[in-house]
């Protein structure tokens, strides 16, 4: 059963779609929809990043932030040609508000180095911005939610080149079901910004032997910004 607007069923009919869901017997809707004291406009604009930040800090717009301790916003430099997109964040990121600062975050500041970067010389977000409980993977749902405010995040940031770490990030920006394993190292579009899927870091804790197809696709990923 939803109990969703007609338009938001419309964009969630699409994304179950999309994760290969054909039933939802359930009623999935998030807290806020039920009880909202906000108005979430998914059309909404924001003029500045902070104006985009401050909304982000102070509104549950996907049902996670009541069980968060931190909104994970972001880190890096905001004028970095370079954002790099993850999932969600985890336990550590959780407790210091800031993305990739947990072990995933310590591969991940290897990935860079590798390439001749470190974390400063990018931006740094997530797809949702609060951890969801037990660090599952989020929901359709919550991506549904949370995505206007990704893309909003991404036009301020106007990167030459998105980096997106790991299939939720990949299958979200790219509106695509196919899993990270076969997107990851092709150069996609989202708009006009250069894309390239890789693999999460987590995903290379637990598959080191995958370290250097990853390795490839930050070479790629280099490449493009010369
Ligand atoms: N994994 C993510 O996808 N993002 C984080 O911020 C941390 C771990």
């Amino acid at each position: 059963m939803l109990t969703h607007g007609k338009h938001t069923t419309k964009i969630l009919s699409k994304w179950y779609k999309h994760f290969g869901i054909d039933h939802v017997f359930i009623d999935a809707t998030p807290e806020f929809t039920k009880k909202s004291s906000k108005k979430i406009d998914q059309q909404q604009e924001f003029i500045s990043l902070e104006e985009l930040r401050n909304f982000i800090m102070e509104t549950d717009v996907c049902g996670l932030k009541k069980f968060a301790r931190h909104t994970v916003f972001s880190d890096g430099d905001p004028s970095s040609r370079i954002m790099l997109i993850g999932e969600a964040p985890g336990e550590q990121e959780d407790i210091q508000g800031k993305p990739f600062v947990g072990q995933s975050g310590q591969l991940l500041d290897s990935m860079l180095k590798s390439v001749g970067l470190s974390r400063e010389d990018t931006y740094i977000t997530n797809i949702v911005f609060w951890r969801p409980p037990g660090n599952r993977t989020p929901s359709p749902d919550e991506i549904v939610m949370c995505m206007p405010y990704v893309k909003e995040h991404i036009r301020l940031i106007n990167p030459r080149i998105l980096l997106l770490l790991g299939g939720v990030a990949a299958k979200a920006i790219l509106n695509t079901s196919d899993g990270i394993t076969k997107t990851r190292g092709n150069i996609s579009k989202f708009q006009d910004i250069n894309a390239v899927p890789t693999f999460h870091p987590a995903y290379l804790l637990r598959s080191p032997g995958q370290k250097a197809l990853a390795f490839n696709d930050m070479i790629k990923m280099k490449k493009l910004l010369t």
